[in-house]
Order: C-alpha cells, then sequence, then structure tokens
C-alpha cells in the first residue's frame, strides 16, 4: 500500500481483473448499503469500454458483440459517451474539447436518478477499441460529478498500473482521485495470477465496523504464491530495475523480450509510459 496513492490504504485480493471489478462493484453497493443508501445498485461506464468477462464486469463492458450472446446480464449497468476526441460525439468537429463526454456521466446519474447509483468505472486511459488518452480536466470533472451526487469513483487499472502510464497508478498520472482502484496483470508482471481492488479509507470506514464486513470472497485471492511474486515485482519495480520506456517511465519486468531501450527502438516506438502519448515528428 506504500505505493498507491495516500488515500488508498486498503486491499481486497482476487485472481484476476474481472474478479477486481465484479468485486468494486460489490463492494460499492454494500458500501452504500452500510450508509443507509440501499437504493444505489447501479455502476457506469463508458461505451466500448472493456472490463471483463464475469457477468457484473461484462455489464459493464461497453462492447455489445462480447455482451449480447450472454444476456441478460446483471441489471444496473449504464453507458454513457467515451472520451475520443477523434469521434466525439459532441465536440469533435468543434474547435476545442468542451468536456460534454464528462457531463454525459452526470446527464446518466440524473436521468436514473442518483439515489439509485452507486459507482462509475473508468479507465485511465481506455484500451478496447483504441487507446484514449482523457481530454485535460476529465476526470477532476467527473471527480466533482461523482461527489455532488454522493456516487463512488473506480479506476480500473487492470492494464493502467504499474508504470504502464509512467506512474505507479494511472489515476496519478491522469489526475484522478479515485475511491478504488482495481488491479490485475502488472501487479505480478505476470508471472502469478494476482488481482485486487484498493479502497480509500472512505469506502473501507463502514466495514471496519465489527458488526460490518465485506460479504465477499474467493477461493484463491490473495493466494500467498502469487503475493509472493508480487511483492518480488514490486521491489524491483520500486528499485528502478525494469526496462526504462522511451521518455525514461517504467514499465514492467523483462521476460525474454526484447530489449526497446535503444535510441533506434526509441524513433520506431516513441511512447512514453509503453501506452501513452506518441510524440509528435518522432512517429515511424
Ligand atoms: C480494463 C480491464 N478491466 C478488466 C479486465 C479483465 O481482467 P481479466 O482478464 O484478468 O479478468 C481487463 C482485461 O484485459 C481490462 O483490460
Amino acid at each position: 500500500m506504500a505505493l498507491a496513492p495516500d488515500h488508498l490504504n486498503r486491499v481486497f485480493f482476487t485472481t484476476g481483473g474481472s474478479e477486481a471489478v465484479e468485486s468494486a462493484w460489490k463492494l460499492a453497493r454494500q458500501y452504500h448499503r452500510a450508509r443507509g443508501e440501499p437504493t444505489r445498485f447501479k455502476a457506469i461506464a463508458r461505451n466500448v469500454a472493456y472490463h471483463g468477462t464475469t457477468m457484473g464486469a461484462l455489464a459493464l463492458t461497453g462492447v455489445e458483440s462480447i455482451r449480447s450472446p450472454f444476456e441478460p446480464l446483471t441489471p444496473g449497468a449504464i453507458h454513457v459517451e467515451n472520451a475520443n476526441r477523434y469521434r466525439c460525439a459532441f465536440c469533435s468537429s468543434g474547435p476545442a474539447c468542451t468536456l460534454a463526454c464528462a457531463d454525459d456521466i452526470e446527464r446518466a446519474i440524473l436521468r436514473e436518478g442518483p439515489e439509485t447509483v452507486a459507482a462509475v468505472f473508468l479507465e485511465p486511459v481506455q484500451n478496447a477499441g483504441g487507446c484514449f488518452t482523457p481530454p485535460p480536466g476529465y476526470f477532476e470533472r467527473v471527480r466533482e460529478i461523482c461527489d455532488r451526487h454522493g456516487v463512488l469513483l473506480v479506476s480500473d487499472e487492470v492494464i493502467c498500473a504499474f508504470g504502464r502510464l509512467g506512474e505507479m497508478f494511472g489515476c496519478q498520472r491522469v489526475g484522478s482521485t479515485p475511491d478504488m482502484v482495481t488491479m490485475a496483470k502488472g501487479l505480478t508482471s505476470g508471472y502469478a495470477p494476482l488481482g485486487g481492488v484498493m479502497v480509500s479509507d472512505r469506502v473501507a470506514e463502514p466495514f471496519v465496523d465489527p458488526d460490518e464486513m465485506f460479504l465477499h470472497g474467493i477461493t484463491f485471492g490473495g493466494h500467498p504464491v502469487s503475493c509472493a511474486a508480487a511483492i518480488a515485482n514490486l521491489d524491483v519495480l520500486e528499485g528502478g530495475g525494469p526496462p526504462r520506456t522511451g521518455h525514461g517511465t517504467r514499465g514492467g519486468v523483462p521476460c525474454g523480450t526484447r530489449d526497446a531501450r535503444g535510441p533506434a527502438d526509441r524513433r520506431r516506438h516513441p511512447w512514453d509510459g509503453l501506452l501513452l502519448r506518441h510524440r509528435a515528428g518522432e512517429g515511424p
């Protein structure tokens, strides 16, 4: 937890990303119930976003083709516009981003009724259907909207955590202050199956009460062998051992892959933090 943003101090371990997303949605629902708001069960995610394959995570996933064979899915998943400057339904033809994509979240909350909405799930940089970076101010606006309506913000970092965006957690890179962070892949750099959901002190607070517990469990969640792999992996990440990407940011533990650290590779793969930012003039 020492590597996490200051306000995230508890973690519930899973074996992978879908379970982490599933756990975060259930946690949000039980959190609201424990605080006297049992009608908050819905969750908002974005069109085209991928959040996993289990029924709840799949319901949040905004890719129709992989959802439709399994409907009806978990009720309560609501989809809103994505943050895609190139194809934005609101302002792609305008001179500048208006953050209408963030406001679409508030529109959905108001349409559904704030008293029914538990959480909003967003990747810091969305990785399905492309690689969508958020416009400046997007996450600040989303945070304000969530706070205004008592909705929790979940940063789905199954892909974006552990250096993939150049910071240990993707939310730190994009100016997001989520109530929960879901994670998996880079936690062990893929050497062992492990995922988890980190929560803020505020979200943990109702569960610290001896009369309340998170009614959820997974046979191999937090398996000691996977945790040992995660600790070893995080030691390497923290110690500056992993390969440096084109702009000095960290990316993960090498696993027999080609070393992409040389200047020539940097010109061919001018990405920052492995996923982010194509530098003008440096492209292939
Ligand atoms: C953002 C995001 N969330 C959730 C998942 C699901 O993770 P898993 O495949 O470990 O269940 C993925 C998988 O790629 C993902 O990219």
